[in-house]
């Protein structure tokens, strides 16, 4: 199974999508089950994560909303997992693995800095607890909106399953960080939740801005050779920091300072909310 490097390779730089493991150089395609296991593993861990808020949600709508998030991102979880078991990988026992690992959490009081602390391919970010709503409101305004900017490559990317499903994912992605921004303008706008909401965008910015991953990072490297990915994490990086900071500036949040500490860094942050 699989073809050569060079082949592979050939193949990308002419600008053709690859849609099978068959066309893979087995460099492609380990990378490329790395990836997807990271989404895979952080949106069942992301929807774990949100459960309880249907039962704390304020009011039935929202109940409704976090319902609705949930059910997206169990199913972004089926769509990653089904192109993990496109590629050959056991998935069935991978979850089985690892299922009850997934929905464990951290203290809120924690800092993992870029650690990851389980046999899972999480992105960190997922280790934290949502433990107000406030948590969940600006993981959405934060975490999802950096997650759709990584998502941005993808779309564009060289592996044809991969970016065909992303569409569907993008969408829901937006409907997320969306229900995060009303949130937010709400939890700015009331003064009795001001400051907490401030205390909370600071927490959740610094910890997104860490899953980016190192600038010019040696897999970094590698992902664009391969077009599965197409920036440099410091890119990505910088295009959510303009954009949030941004939106900060319209509703009234100020953007905490944030200091990369480069040897920390995952070599290969990757995806989603
Ligand atoms: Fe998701
Ligand atoms: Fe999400």
């Amino acid at each position: 199974m699989g073809v050569s490097v060079e082949q592979c390779l050939a193949k990308i730089d002419r600008g053709d999508r690859l849609e099978s493991a068959a066309e893979m150089s087995e460099e492609y395609r380990q990378s490329l089950i790395h990836l997807l296991t990271m989404q895979a593993d952080s949106e069942l861990a992301g929807g774990y994560g949100y459960v309880p808020w249907i039962m704390r949600a304020p009011g039935v709508e929202e109940k409704h909303v976090v319902a609705q998030i949930v059910k997206d991102e169990i199913r972004h979880a089926t769509v990653m997992y089904g192109l993990l078991a496109d590629l050959g990988v056991d998935v069935a026992d991978h979850v089985r693995a690892h299922d009850s690992i997934l929905a464990m959490r951290v203290d809120s009081h924690a800092d993992l800095g870029t650690a990851r602390i389980t046999s899972d391919k999480r992105v960190n970010i997922f280790y934290y607890p949502i433990d107000t709503w406030a948590d969940f409101v600006f993981f959405n305004f934060c975490m999802d909106r950096g997650a759709g900017h990584q998502l941005e490559d993808v779309r564009h990317g060289s592996y044809g399953p991969w970016t065909r499903a992303i569409e569907g994912i993008f969408k829901e992605e937006k409907f997320h960080i969306r229900h995060g921004e009303v949130w937010v303008a709400r939890l700015v706008g009331d003064p009795a939740t001001r400051d907490d909401a401030q205390r909370t965008f600071e927490k959740w910015y610094i910890r997104t801005m860490n899953i980016f991953g190192r600038p010019g990072s040696a897999k970094n490297v590698l992902y664009r050779r391969l077009r599965l990915k197409l920036r440099d994490n410091g890119e990505v990086r910088q295009a959510f920091a303009d954009e949030v900071g941004g939106l900060c500036r319209a509703v009234g949040l100020s953007v905490p300072a944030w200091h990369p500490v480069w040897e920390e860094l995952p070599e290969d942050a990757h995806i989603p909310g």
